[in-house]
């Protein structure tokens, strides 16, 4: 049976995925899709409700994104966000214009009024914050719609056309900023469209199996396995649905944190499922040997991990399907992706071509982060997986500056645990998103006992971030900071300075290289 779903059409602002996350976040399944999409797919969609985005243009301007009118008359109810309001007030009879610089024209937290009779408002006090971000607004409304929302510079916050299950909002209720942005989203799903609540990660979990079984029948199914919660949650779930015809391939480069490598192995030990772990330590510091730029340093590890993994699949053989850990974001992101290439990711998914395979299957392909978390622990994965921070595919590789030994990782390993450790004892780790330590390639000089020392110096990073484009330096109290100096500098030798990066990104990034 499917799901109850929402149709979330993108006009290029740039909270759509949130959008998407808060509609799921009431238990209602929703996707976004291109404002281009055509009347007949809309129908064969199928969905109760619509939700226009907000978008960065005027729907007046000249190439401005728009939809197909006839949206209008399926009978389907539509809340239009902030340019989803103008576009739907401009097609309905309505009149749009820019805001004169010192009027209606809106920008952050506004105190806001609202007629709480209207649906998408029941419930709701009548006056509360919300977050707008506007240069245009309804200068007219459209006939059949009356004013809902006000605020003080601005007249026309909120419209609706109750009968045919049309409102607008100026203002951004995904952003947590507004204040009951999340109720007003339930209440149009549940008031306006009659909403069951119908989308949970139980009933997501069997309905995959269900159909990864059809699919797979008895074929084989190849998961390259890098221990991250992405690839952990994939494997759980293609464990539960094909069992032993599913083999991971989990490749240890020898550049993974303190004892991850044994922890990957001991989560997947008690499925019944092929598990292939290749120590390849030798291989990967052999190619890395003397290599300290880290464009090259990337370039190396993602092409010696395909080769690696095509070794293990030609050992298999016949192998049908390619299952990989591909999830929402990074769907999304790829149809509108033309920003510049900071750093060469290396994503442990990579699509080898040595094997020609049947079909790819990404069974986490239309799951947020969050869905994904909550998914492996339906699997009953461990919680230290399913909450694992991000960890990059090159590993530590780039966080040992410079050229990489042995002997340095050991030391950052050691380094990095005792960071973590504390940050576990002190209870932090909610309240930063990711957190390691780096190994510089500088070393100062100390005194420790009677005696001078010349060694590394190690830096601590920790960010805060929602969406890891941006992010800010976590305020860590001093007192937590200098235990763990404390402990590195006493704990790990070769180690007698510790320092703490400051810095957010945009200008540096989270990663050191
Ligand atoms: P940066 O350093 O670009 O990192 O600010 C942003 C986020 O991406 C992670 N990262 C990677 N993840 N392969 C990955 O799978 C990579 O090559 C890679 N490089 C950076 C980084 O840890 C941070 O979370």
């Amino acid at each position: 049976m499917q799901n109850q779903r929402v149709l979330v059409l993108d006009f290029g602002g740039q909270y759509n995925q949130l959008i998407a996350r808060r509609v799921r976040e009431c238990n209602v399944y929703c996707e976004v899709k291109p404002h281009s999409m055509t009347i007949d797919e809309i129908k064969a969609y199928d969905p109760i409700g619509i939700i226009f985005t907000g978008g960065p243009q005027s729907v007046y301007a000249a190439g401005s994104p728009q939809v197909d009118p006839k949206i209008f008359e399926l009978g389907i109810p539509v809340l239009g966000i902030c340019y989803g309001c103008q576009l739907m007030a401009h097609y309905l009879g309505g009149e749009v214009t820019a805001a004169q610089s010192d009027t209606a024209r809106e920008y952050g937290k506004t105190p806001t009024f609202f007629d709480t009779d209207c649906r998408l408002f029941k419930g709701l006090p009548e006056e509360s914050v919300t977050w707008m971000s506007h240069g245009d607004y309804m200068a007219k409304v459209p006939e059949s719609f009356r004013l809902v929302a006000h605020s003080a510079a601005c007249p026309t916050v909120g419209i609706c056309d109750e009968a045919r299950g049309f409102y607008g909002v100026q203002f951004h209720p995904e952003v947590n900023h507004t204040e009951y942005g999340q109720k007003m989203l339930h209440n149009f799903l549940y008031e306006v469209c009659g909403a069951k609540g119908d989308w949970t990660m139980g009933d997501y979990m069997r309905a995959s199996i269900e159909s990864i079984r059809a699919k797979v029948g008895d074929g084989k199914v190849l998961l390259a396995l890098s221990g991250g919660v992405d690839s952990s949650v994939a494997a759980a779930l293609l464990a539960e649905a094909v069992g032993n015809q599913l083999t991971c391939i989990f490749v240890d480069h020898g550049l993974m944190r303190k004892d991850e490598g044994d922890e990957v192995e001991a989560a997947f030990k008690n499925w019944d499922i092929n598990f292939i772990r290749v120590n390849a330590q030798d291989r990967f510091l052999s190619k890395l040997a003397g290599v300290s730029e880290p464009e090259a340093k990337r370039k190396i590890i993602g092409e010696e991990f395909i080769r690696v993994f095509e070794d293990e699949g030609k050992k298999i053989g016949s192998v049908d399907y390619l299952a990989q850990g591909t999830i929402y974001p990074d769907v999304i992101e790829s149809g509108t992706n033309v920003a510049a290439v900071i750093k060469s990711h290396h994503n442990v998914g990579g699509l080898p071509d040595f094997v020609d395979f049947k079909e790819i299957i990404e069974p986490l392909r239309l799951l947020f982060k969050d869905e994904v978390r909550t998914l492996g622990r339906e699997l009953g994965l461990p919680e230290y997986l399913v909450m694992r921070q991000p960890f990059p595919g090159p590993g530590l590789a780039i966080r040992v500056i410079g050229d990489i030994t042995k002997e340095k990782l050991d030391i950052l390993r050691e380094a990095d645990f005792i960071f973590r450790d504390e940050i576990a004892k002190a209870h932090l780790e909610g309240t930063m998103n990711q957190y390691f330590a780096v190994l510089t390639n500088m070393r100062s000089v100390g005194v420790m006992g009677d005696g001078r020392t010349y060694d590394y110096t190690l830096a601590l990073r920790s960010v805060t971030t929602t969406d890891f484009m941006t992010a800010d330096w976590a305020r860590i109290p001093y007192d937590v900071l200098d235990k763990v100096s404390v402990r590195i500098v006493n704990e790990v030798k070769d180690i007698n300075r510790i320092v703490y990066d400051i810095t957010s990104k945009p200008p540096a990034t989270i990663e050191w290289e």
